[in-house]
C-alpha cells in the first residue's frame, strides 16, 4: 500500500503504470469489505405526502399520524432533555473544555446539572424571581458555563437571552432593554466593561447584576457600584446558591425557553420568542428523521464551536443531550480548531457551508499534477457511485489511498455532517459525500422556525435541495404573483405551522404580524419548488418588489446589481414607490476609480468634490444606463437621476446588515432629502 501511496503521490507516472495501478487499484476496491447500503426511511422517490390546504409532510409520518412535538416521552422541555441525558448516561461526561495543548477535561451530567441549581438558587436569592416573566442575558463565547447558565434558567423556568458582540453596541442596549434584562452573565471582563460604559452614559437603566465567569480585576467592583451594578464572580454566586438551595420550579413545554434576537435588514433587532416545546419538538424531528440510520448515543460526542446563540448550534446540542451523549467546546479560537478536531475526535459535526468550502478547496488543491487530479476525480466518482447505492463507508481502498488525510483531518470518526445556515453548492457536497465517507445531511430554516423546518432524509445522496419538512412541521407554498410564482406550479413562498415555530417577536406585534400570519403559518420569505420526489428546492428570495404609480413591479435589488457592474460605480440604492413614476439612485462611487474617471472629463478634486460635480454625475449615469440598456433593463427599470454620495455604506454606520445587505428602510431615511430633491427636479 505504501508503495501504492508513493506512487500516487509522486510526479507524474508512465501511462503504463497508469493502468497498473487503476487495475491494482480496482482489484483492491472489489477485494474490500462493503457494508451494507443505509435503509431509507421512506421511498426516496416519493418523500413528502401531500395533505389539505396545499402543504406537505414528511413521507416519515404515516398517513393518520400527528406533526410531532418530542421525541421521548420523558424529555418534553429543555430541563427533561438534560435530566434524561443524565439518566440514560448514567451520570456520563457531559461538557468537555480544554487548555492549548492539553487533552480534553469532562464535567459530568450530574455536576452540570448541581452547578445550575447553584447558580439559579444564587442568582435567587439575589432577588431574581422564578419563572418565565424573569429574562437573563448570556453574553459568552460557546463554553461549558454557557450550558450551566442556560440550565440554570430552565431549572428555574425563568428565560434565556444570548447577547453577542456582532448584533454592534447599539442592538445590545436595546435588547437588555426590550427584554427588560436585570441580570447578563457574561464570559469575562471585557464584555462586563461594555455593558458598564452603556451603564455609565445612563443606558439599561434596568441592569442591576453582572455576573463574570473568568476571573477579574477588583476594581470592576468599585466601578460597578458607581453606576449601580452588582458586580459578582459566577464562582460566589454559586457557592451562596448552593448554602441557600432552592428547589427546582421546572417549566411546562408551552413556557418561554429561549429569546433569540436576530438582526434584520431593517430597524432594531428582533428577539424570536421560542417556547422549550419549540425547541424539543425541532430536536425531535431530526431524531426521528436519523431513526433508521444514524441512533445517536452516549458513545457520541459533538464538537461545539458554531455560536450558541444562534438556534442551529443550540438544536444540535438538544439532540446530544436528550440521548446522554457529550459536547465538547472548542477553545475559542476557530483558527485551533483542526487541533481540537484532532483531539476531541467528534462523530457529529455540524458545519456551515463556509466551512465545507474551505475543505473541498483544501482537497482539491492537494492534486497539483493533472494525474493526482485525474485520480482525485477517478476516486471521488467511484465513492458517489457507492454512496448513491446508499454506502456509506470510509474503509474503501479510495479512503486509504486518497481520503484518509482528510478524514483524519476532523479526527477520523466523523460519522455524521448536518449544514445549515446558508445554501450549499451541490457539487461540493456531492464530492464531501464522497471523500468524508460519513453521512452529510441538508437542512434548511430559519429561527423563527427554531431551526430547522427541512432536512434531507438518510440515504438520500442527491443535492440541490433542501430535503423534506421534518416531522415536526408542515410546508406549504404560497402563491408570489408579482414574481410569478404559482402554487399550482410547485413554487411559492416558502410557509411553515407546527410545534417547532416561534411564539412571535418579544413586544413587537407588528413584525410579528409580518411573520406569522392569522392561521398560524409562518412566511419566511424564501421561494421554494417541491421536485418531483417531494424534496423541497429554494430558488429565490421573495424580493423587496414595489409598484410605480402606473402600476409596474420594481425589483430594486436586479437593477443594484446590474448598475454595480459600472466601473466608477461601487456602491448602488435604487429608490422609488408607488406615489412616483420612476426611479432614482443614490450611487457611491469607487474612490480608486473615480480620480481617473474625472480626469478622462477633464475634472479634479477630492473625492467629495466630485462627487458634487453636476459633469461627472451625468457621465456615471449615462454609464449606468448603459450597461441597464445591455443587460435589458425595461425604461421603467433605469433611474433617472442619481446622487453621488462619498462614503461608502458599511456595517459600522448601520447601512449594511452583518451579512452585508443593504438596510433599505435606513438608507431611505438617512438620503430622504437628497431623494426629494432628485424628484423635485425631474419634474
Ligand atoms: C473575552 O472573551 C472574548 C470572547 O468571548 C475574547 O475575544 C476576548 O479576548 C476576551 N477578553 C479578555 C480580556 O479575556
Ligand atoms: C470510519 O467510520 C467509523 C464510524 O462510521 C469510525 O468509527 C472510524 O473511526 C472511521 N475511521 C476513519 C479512519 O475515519
Amino acid at each position: 500500500m505504501d508503495i501504492l501511496f508513493q506512487l500516487l503521490f509522486s510526479p507524474l507516472p508512465t501511462p503504463a503504470i497508469i493502468s497498473l495501478l487503476a487495475l491494482a487499484a480496482a482489484t483492491l476496491f472489489y477485494l474490500n469489505t462493503r457494508p451494507s447500503p443505509i435503509r431509507s426511511p421512506v421511498d426516496l422517490n416519493c418523500q413528502s405526502l401531500g395533505i389539505k390546504d396545499g402543504a406537505r409532510k414528511t413521507a416519515l409520518l404515516e398517513d393518520n399520524n400527528n406533526l410531532i412535538s418530542y421525541y421521548y416521552n420523558d424529555a418534553k422541555t429543555l430541563y427533561e432533555v438534560f435530566q434524561r441525558g443524565l439518566k440514560v448516561s448514567g451520570n456520563g461526561p457531559c461538557l468537555g473544555y480544554r487548555k492549548p495543548g492539553r487533552p480534553y477535561q469532562w464535567l459530568k451530567y450530574r455536576q452540570v446539572s448541581d452547578r445550575a441549581e447553584h447558580l439559579g438558587s444564587g442568582l435567587i436569592h439575589k432577588g431574581l424571581k422564578p419563572g418565565p416573566d424573569t429574562f437573563i442575558g448570556i453574553f459568552a463565547q460557546n463554553r461549558p458555563e454557557w450550558i450551566i447558565c442556560e440550565l440554570a434558567c430552565y431549572t428555574y423556568s425563568m428565560v434565556a437571552v444570548p447577547l453577542y458582540d456582532t448584533l454592534g453596541p447599539e442592538a445590545l442596549v436595546f435588547i437588555i432593554d426590550q427584554a427588560s434584562i436585570s441580570t447578563v452573565l457574561c464570559d469575562n471582563q471585557s464584555k462586563a466593561e461594555t455593558l458598564l460604559q452603556n451603564r455609565e452614559k445612563g443606558l439599561t437603566p434596568v441592569l442591576k447584576t453582572v455576573v463574570i465567569m473568568d476571573p477579574f480585576k477588583s476594581e470592576l467592583v468599585e466601578r460597578g457600584t458607581q453606576c449601580g451594578v452588582d458586580i459578582l464572580s459566577m464562582q460566589d454566586v454559586e457557592v451562596l446558591g448552593k448554602n441557600n438551595l432552592q428547589n427546582p420550579a421546572p417549566p411546562k413545554p408551552e413556557d418561554l425557553s429561549i429569546v433569540c434576537f436576530t438582526s434584520g435588514t431593517t430597524g432594531n433587532p428582533k428577539g424570536a420568542m421560542l417556547t422549550h416545546e419549540n425547541v424539543v419538538a425541532n430536536a425531535a424531528g431530526v431524531l426521528k428523521g436519523f431513526e433508521t440510520a444514524i441512533v445517536p448515543s452516549t458513545q457520541d460526542v459533538s464538537i461545539s464551536f458554531l455560536p450558541l446563540a444562534h438556534m442551529f448550534e443550540r438544536v444540535v446540542q438538544t439532540v446530544m443531550y436528550s440521548v446522554g451523549a457529550r459536547v465538547g467546546f472548542f477553545q475559542g479560537d476557530i483558527r485551533l480548531l483542526p487541533d481540537d478536531m484532532k483531539t476531541l475526535q467528534p462523530t457529529i459535526f455540524p458545519v456551515v457551508p463556509r466551512l465545507l468550502n474551505r475543505v473541498y478547496d483544501r482537497v482539491q488543491s492537494g492534486a497539483k499534477t493533472p494525474f493526482k487530479k485525474w485520480l482525485l476525480n477517478f476516486a471521488v466518482d467511484r465513492k458517489y457511485a457507492e454512496v448513491r447505492e446508499g454506502i456509506i463507508r470510509n474503509n474503501s481502498i479510495w479512503d486509504k489511498l486518497i481520503f484518509h488525510k482528510v478524514q483524519e483531518s476532523l479526527g477520523g470518526r466523523v460519522r455524521v455532517m448536518v449544514t445549515g445556515a446558508a445554501p450549499i453548492s451541490p457539487s461540493v457536497l456531492n464530492f464531501l459525500r464522497a471523500a468524508l465517507g460519513c453521512q452529510l445531511f441538508e437542512a434548511y430554516g430559519q429561527t423563527e422556525c427554531t431551526a430547522g423546518c427541512s432536512f434531507s432524509i438518510p440515504g438520500d445522496a442527491t443535492s440541490g435541495h433542501v430535503g423534506v419538512p421534518l416531522p415536526c412541521n408542515i410546508v406549504k407554498l404560497v402563491d408570489v404573483e408579482e414574481m410569478k410564482y404559482f402554487s399550482s406550479n410547485g413554487e411559492g413562498e416558502v410557509c411553515i405551522k407546527g410545534s417547532n415555530v416561534f411564539k412571535g417577536y418579544l413586544k413587537d406585534p407588528e413584525k410579528t404580524a409580518e411573520a406569522l400570519d392569522k392561521d398560524g403559518w409562518l412566511h419566511t420569505g424564501d421561494i421554494g419548488k417541491w421536485l418531483p420526489s417531494g424534496v423541497l428546492k429554494i430558488i429565490d428570495r421573495k424580493k423587496n418588489i414595489f409598484k410605480l404609480a402606473q402600476g409596474e413591479y420594481i425589483a430594486p435589488e436586479k437593477i443594484e446589481n446590474v448598475y454595480v457592474r459600472s466601473g466608477p460605480v461601487a456602491q448602488v440604492f435604487v429608490h422609488g414607490d408607488s406615489l412616483q413614476s420612476c426611479l432614482v439612485a443614490i450611487v457611491v462611487p469607487d474612490p480608486d476609480v473615480l480620480p481617473d474617471f474625472a480626469k478622462d472629463l477633464g475634472c479634479q478634486g477630492s473625492i467629495e468634490e466630485l462627487c458634487k460635480n453636476t459633469e461627472i454625475k451625468k457621465a456615471v449615469l449615462s454609464d449606468m444606463t448603459k450597461l441597464g440598456k445591455e443587460a435589458g433593463l425595461k425604461s421603467f427599470e433605469q433611474v433617472k437621476d442619481i446622487h453621488l454620495h462619498p462614503e461608502l455604506f458599511s456595517i459600522e454606520n448601520g447601512l449594511l446588515t452583518p451579512t452585508l445587505k443593504a438596510k433599505r428602510a435606513e438608507l431611505k431615511t438617512l438620503f430622504q432629502t437628497q431623494i426629494d430633491k432628485l424628484y423635485a427636479n425631474i419634474k
